[in-house]
């Protein structure tokens, strides 16, 4: 089996390929990364001499680029993880998340199709087109109620709109042209090699320097909480056994609010490090994320009934093993945690 897997060099992908590679001797993995501010080499040393791991740099959006991939190298699978996928960063600066988040993923469906389809319009048995896309596109919930995969889309952030316009374009394909595609709709991940402008490893790359603890508004906010492993299994199993059309969430019951996040997080590193300066005095409440979703929460039955999955890893030991992560991977965070990201970073915050 030889997959595409686009933006493998970033987070959840980087998790991804080296789960393939691990869990799959037989498969080849091609992974196409632009290396934007996320992408980020030093996430796959562990996949480095094995020969089943191509690295190509470039964009999902360069029709030759792709074309010619998918000739070369026979290719009739592609999970789609490439992305921008900050919020903050969305409202700041929206175009760029049109580009790469719908125009790129429509550039990858046209080459799949081109790759592809027949001249009868049927597909080969293997071919799949798994698009990665989140919750958020539903909108926002209150107090009560889980999103399924009936849901109606309703997404408000620039982040959200672009992943729910990649996933309308991505069930077209099936609905028009008959490409065996899927829709994986996953709550907020968590784990090794997170960017720290992302909420948790951002706490604990404050915390460790004791600066503030930014918590958006009241930090009444429900998130989802899923360790990245249990979200990288639960696509595997997609797109072995997904059926061709259908959406899948993917969500493990762990809900907490940003506060609840916040002092688990504080808890641990006193726990790790002994030092007091690290306490609930770091908080500080900063003015409020624009439109900002109150709560997430996700309704995992049809991936659990239908393809068997259910997620490993409870909420306060995947939390426990990601601190230590950062803990002993302390190069890998000052390294990222430089640059561009620290002139964001002050310009996120320099009036909060
Ligand atoms: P990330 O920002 O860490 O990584 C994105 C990767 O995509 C980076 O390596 C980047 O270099 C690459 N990329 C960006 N633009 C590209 C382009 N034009 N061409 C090729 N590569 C490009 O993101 P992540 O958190 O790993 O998220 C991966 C996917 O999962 C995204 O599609 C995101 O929407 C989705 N998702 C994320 C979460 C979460 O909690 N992080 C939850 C649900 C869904
Ligand atoms: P984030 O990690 O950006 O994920 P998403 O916006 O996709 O859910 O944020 C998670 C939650 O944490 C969200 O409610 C916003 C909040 N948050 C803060 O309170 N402070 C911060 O500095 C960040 C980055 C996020």
């Amino acid at each position: 089996m030889t997959l595409l897997v686009t933006g493998g060099a970033g987070f959840i992908g980087s998790n991804f390929v080296l789960h393939m590679l691990q869990k799959h001797p037989d498969v080849r993995v091609i992974n196409l990364d632009k290396l934007t501010y996320a992408g980020n080499l030093a996430n796959l040393k562990a996949a480095e001499g094995d020969a089943r791991h191509v690295f190509v740099q470039g964009d999902i959006g360069d029709k030759a680029l792709v074309d010619g991939l998918l000739k070369k190298h026979n290719i009739q699978q592609i999970v789609n993880f490439a992305a921008e996928s900050h919020v903050d960063r969305s409202i700041e600066d929206p175009g760029v998340f049109a580009r790469t988040n719908v125009m790129g993923t429509v550039n990858l469906l046209s080459c799949a199709r081109a790759a592809w389809e027949q001249p009868d319009g049927m597909y080969p048995p293997n071919a799949r087109f798994v698009q990665v896309s989140t919750d958020e596109v539903y909108g926002s919930l209150g107090a009560q109620g889980f999103f399924t995969e009936e849901t109606p889309l309703c997404p408000h952030s620039p982040y959200s709109a672009s992943k729910a316009a990649a996933d309308m374009f991505v069930a077209a394909w099936h609905d028009t042209y008959g490409m065996p595609v899927n829709i994986t709709r996953c709550s907020n991940n968590y784990g090794p090699f997170q960017f720290p402008e992302k909420f948790i490893p951002l706490l604990i790359n404050n915390a460790k320097g004791k600066k503030a603890l930014p918590v958006y508004g009241d930090g009444l906010q429900v998130r989802d909480w899923l360790y990245v492993e249990d979200h990288c299994a639960a696509i595997d199993l997609v797109l072995q056994k997904g059926r061709a059309g259908d959406v899948y969430n993917i969500g493990g019951h762990n809900e907490r609010t940003n506060l609840q996040i916040v002092s688990a997080v504080i808890a641990l590193l006193q726990k790790h490090l002994g030092d007091a300066g690290i306490s609930e005095a770091l908080i500080t409440h900063v003015t409020d994320r624009k439109g900002h979703d109150r709560r997430y929460a996700i309704d995992p039955a049809k991936i659990g009934r239908e393809l068997g999955w259910q997620p490993a890893v409870l909420f306060d030991e995947g939390i426990e093993r990601t601190v230590r992560w950062y803990l002993d991977n302390n190069a890998w965070l000052q390294n990222v945690a430089s640059g561009d990201y620290l002139a964001y970073y002050d310009k996120m915050y320099k009036d909060r």
